[in-house]
């Protein structure tokens, strides 16, 4: 074998994908090689998670060759692609939360004693090692997954995936729930592993993460292979323009306008734990943005506002008039929207249609369903928000995950409410996309709503958001205008300096 052939772990060669007529992926093109970073790079539904279920075999494609370490395979299963050296970390976490890590770690292939019995030492042992390679200290091999942050959880994804020698790791949007520090810590763990040899494939929708670890990037539009190019020899600006086919900032400009005079207070809202007495005031028209790390407490106080999770104190008003919600149900009759974080677990109905998960809480609220309004309502929405899909009847869980977010957001903004509460709405949204989104959500502090935007993604916080507010360890320790700070400014109060 040549040396050349040697260093390639991965060739796709004409690669295609149809479902049922519909072509979703036409020839793809594109080698990995041992130590180099390959970016998958295109706008929601462009296709990259449909190629990365192909060469992880989930998925069986229409035409065209993959062929691993220089050898092609036929009916390969998953599990074959696995003990290859092929891991793949999709972006939902794939663990069990009421097992340690170095049981999830050896799930399925756990070592045994003569007796038969699981060796948890020697599991634990091996799992620290693995950890001490990746210099991932914070975390033991016997500690509780319950007990982990969400980017420490995908951190144990990618020791599981090592732990199976892997050659090729495969990571769909890993830091799409991360804050920038875990983020950060998250990049040098990818940087770390091609230093070792292995081959990775990478997803994520931030350009400035690409550019900062990818060595190759294909550009995916429409099932389309549009290019693929190198670091060195491109921009962020021209892949973005490769990507959507036309010019946008990395960095929104939002239209300002004049702020309301009616005021929404949140008083002492607590539940005694992560979040601790915070009383504010946000003005109509102000988008009131929310920012602080993972666990700050942020995402806490949106559900307890909605009405969704206990409290021990709080009440919510409107001028004077007391709107405190009870339930979830009681927050929507009073007009107060929550667009969730966690578009699977509360969010979508995975089983429905487009249709249904659009028009779920506006026909919750309507006794008399008038099917043909309903039909008009879930057309304009779904050309409003440019949801990719083939028609209104769907199945939603056919769709890619950045179209699925844009379905939820359509569903909120269809019936006039008062006050409502955005949490990382563009979580796993193109780039052109999000200044969709962004349109929307300044709509509708301009017909004079409340808005309440919580955003990881600082250069959106500072963008969209009027103030911010700093929570840290459930506290709200700041409001600052955001044009008066910076994302260095922030980061050190999100830190409590
Ligand atoms: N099981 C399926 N049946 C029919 N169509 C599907 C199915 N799975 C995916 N598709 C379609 O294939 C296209 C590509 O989807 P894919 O999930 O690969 O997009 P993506 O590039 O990963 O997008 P995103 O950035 O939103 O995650 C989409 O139009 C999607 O609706
Ligand atoms: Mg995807």
């Amino acid at each position: 074998m040549s040396g050349d052939s040697m260093e390639k772990l991965l060739e796709i060669e004409n690669v295609t994908k149809s479902y049922a007529g519909v072509q979703v992926l036409k020839n793809v093109n594109i080698t990995l090689s041992m130590g180099e970073v390959l970016c998958f790079v295109g706008e929601n539904g462009a296709g990259k998670s449909t190629l990365i279920k192909i060469i992880a075999g989930d998925i069986q494609a229409s035409g065209g060759v993959v062929r691993y370490f220089g050898k092609e395979y036929e009916n390969t299963s998953p599990k074959q692609i696995i003990d290859m050296g092929v891991s793949t970390i999709y972006q939902d976490i794939d663990l069990v939360d009421n097992l340690t890590v170095s049981d999830n770690v050896f799930l399925g292939c756990e070592m045994r004693n003569k007796a038969g019995f699981i060796n948890t030492k020697e599991q634990e042992k091996k799992t620290d090692s693995l950890i001490e390679k990746l210099h991932l200290n914070e975390i033991k091999g016997s500690d509780m997954l319950t007990e982990l942050s969400t980017a420490q959880k995908q951190c144990v994804q990618i020791v599981k995936a090592l732990h199976n020698n892997a050659k090729i790791l495969i990571l769909d949007e890993p830091t799409a729930s991360l804050g920038d520090k875990e983020k950060k810590s998250l990049l040098a763990l990818v940087k770390e592993l091609t230093s070792q040899g292995i081959g990775i494939i990478y997803i994520s929708h931030f350009i400035d993460e690409l550019f900062e670890i990818g060595d190759t990037f294909l550009i995916l539009k429409d099932g389309e292979q549009v290019t693929v190019r190198r670091k060195e020899d491109t921009t962020p600006d021209q892949i973005i323009h490769d990507m959507i086919g036309r010019d946008a900032s990395n960095f929104y400009k939002r239209e300002y306008f004049e702020i309301g005079k009616r005021v929404l207070k949140i008083e002492h809202y607590d539940n005694r734990k992560t979040v601790q007495d915070v009383t504010l005031e946000i003005k109509s028209g102000e988008v009131f943005g929310l920012g602080g790390l993972i666990g700050a407490g942020r995402t806490e106080l949106a559900r307890m506002i909605y009405g969704l999770d206990k409290k021990k104190k709080g009440h919510l008003y409107i001028d004077a008039k007391e709107i405190t919600p009870k339930a979830p149900k009681d927050a929507l009759n009073k007009g107060i929207f929550m667009i969730s974080e966690d578009r699977k677990g509360e969010g979508l109905l995975m089983a429905r249609s487009v249709k249904e998960n659009i028009m779920i809480t506006h026909n919750e609220k309507h006794e008399i369903i008038n099917l043909k309004k309903e039909k008009e309502i879930t057309d304009k929405n779904i050309s409003a928000y440019r949801v990719k899909t083939v028609d209104r009847d769907t199945l939603i869980s056919n769709l890619s995950g950045g179209n699925q977010q844009k379905t939820i957001i359509a569903r909120c903004t269809i019936d006039d409410g008062e006050v409502y509460i955005f949490d990382e709405p563009t979580k796993g949204v193109d780039i052109g996309a999000k200044e969709e989104i962004y349109e929307h959500i300044l709509n509708l502090a301009k017909k004079d709503k409340f808005v309440i935007l919580i955003s990881s993604d600082m250069p959106e916080l500072l963008s969209m958001s009027d103030r911010i507010g700093v929570m840290c360890s459930g506290k709200l320790v700041e409001v600052v205008n955001s044009q008066e700070t910076s994302e260095d400014k922030l980061m050190k109060k999100y830190l409590g300096y």
